[in-house]
């Protein structure tokens, strides 16, 4: 069945992703990758589906109503995907407004489009919100995040995801718009824009850089690898019920020192270094402010309910996320350098 689908958000790490699953997957549907293009969004993440001829791109602030309404009249789209964000923690401690304009502002103005464009007819169509656990806010040593765990958001990261998660299930119960969200947990893999916990620790390895680890390392995290992310959204996309939330995890807990140091045992050996060179970097440093100290995701209602469970062993994961940014020097050289901005220039001018 043909249908036109908005993926917000497709050049950076996650929506680059499911936009190369949809594309590859769904020849039929038109596929429209709507993004900023801000410090974290990179085209050249798409560089192999680009010239795909279900493929269209359109460089949009979600932040200007205008531009997004246009949007919705160009494609007078079926279903969204919405995965535009500002996502990283530390920046949102340094500057909340940009947090607040895109993922509070900028998903209201998808949902008002949406809303409006299918006033008359609803059938088939979807808002689907991709969202965080970090929502939940932060757990002791026990228990899971379920789906009816309350909102505790607890950075302005976290608060700005919250406030738009609230949004979209307010136009589901005020307008009947229809839904769907998943909340997911830390994702890892390649693509991923290295000032994230992993590829930036593989960068300062391969550089003989020090390992910076917030506070004391104990802070623990579930970790999913990003193609199992994308594989959840198809499903939920697909088979999901409207109206409902789908927690997406790895079941697979971490400290952050127990991880660091998985790494540097896996690096030690790619790089062909003697064992122990890489963990000789670990440097603790001052805490991040208000730091939440461990997330777990219960994702047992999208495994058993769809029958999504992750792929891939976390050790099997992480040497494959290894060996693509060891073997992708120039894509993280030109993050570094800042000369990946220069594509879009070159490629859509
Ligand atoms: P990312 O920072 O790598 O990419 C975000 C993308 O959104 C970039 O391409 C950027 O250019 C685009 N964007 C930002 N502001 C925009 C705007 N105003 N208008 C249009 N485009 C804009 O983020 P990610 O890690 O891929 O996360 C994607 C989504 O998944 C986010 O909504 C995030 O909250 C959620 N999420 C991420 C994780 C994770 O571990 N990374 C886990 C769970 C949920
Ligand atoms: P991050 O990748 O920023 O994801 P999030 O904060 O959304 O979970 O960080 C993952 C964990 O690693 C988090 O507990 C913070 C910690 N961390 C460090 O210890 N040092 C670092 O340099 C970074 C970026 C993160």
């Amino acid at each position: 069945m043909q249908k036109t689908i908005l993926i917000t958000g497709g050049a950076g790490f996650i929506g680059s992703h499911v936009l190369r699953l949809f594309i590859k997957k769904y020849p039929d549907y038109k596929i429209v990758n709507a993004d900023k293009l801000t410090y974290a969004g990179n085209l050249e993440n798409l560089k192999d589906i680009e010239g795909k001829a279900n493929y269209f791109f359109e460089k949009i602030d979600i932040v200007d109503k205008e531009e997004v309404k246009k949007l919705f009249e160009r494609y007078n789209f079926d279903g969204v995907i919405h995965l535009a964000a500002e996502s990283h923690v530390d920046r949102s401690i340094t500057n909340p407004m940009e947090f607040i304009m895109t993922n509070i502002i900028g998903t209201v103005n998808l949902l008002n489009a949406a809303k409006d464009l299918w006033n008359i007819d609803k059938k088939g169509k979807l808002f689907y919100h991709v969202s965080t656990d970090e929502v939940y806010g932060s757990l002791g040593e026990t228990g899971l995040f379920l789906e009816e765990t309350s909102y505790d958001p607890k950075s302005p990261y976290s608060a700005s995801k919250a406030s738009s998660d609230h949004f979209v299930r307010a136009y589901g119960n005020t307008y009947a718009l229809p839904f769907v969200i998943s909340n997911c947990s830390n994702n890892y893999g390649p693509n991923q824009f290295p000032e994230k916990l992993l590829p930036l620790f593989i960068n300062n390895i391969k550089n003989g850089k020090s390992l910076p680890v917030y506070g004391d390392g104990k802070f623990t995290r579930d970790w999913l690898y990003v193609e199992d992310h994308a594989i959840a959204i198809d499903k939920i996309y697909h088979d999901g019920c409207i109206g409902e939330t789908y927690n997406i995890g790895g079941f697979n807990e971490w400290t952050n020192i127990d991880l660091i140091k998985l790494l540097c045992k896996q690096m030690d050996i790619a790089l062909g270094q003697e064992p122990g060179t890489s963990e000789k970097l670990i440097t603790y440093v001052k805490d991040r402010p208000g730091h939440d100290k461990r997330y777990a995701i219960d994702a047992n209602k999208l495994k058993n309910n769809l029958g999504w469970e992750p792929s891939l062993q976390f050790e099997e994961g992480l040497k494959k996320t290894i060996a693509w940014y060891l073997n992708n020097e120039q894509w993280m050289n030109n993050i570094t350098s800042g000369d990946y901005k220069n594509y879009y220039k070159e490629q859509y001018s």
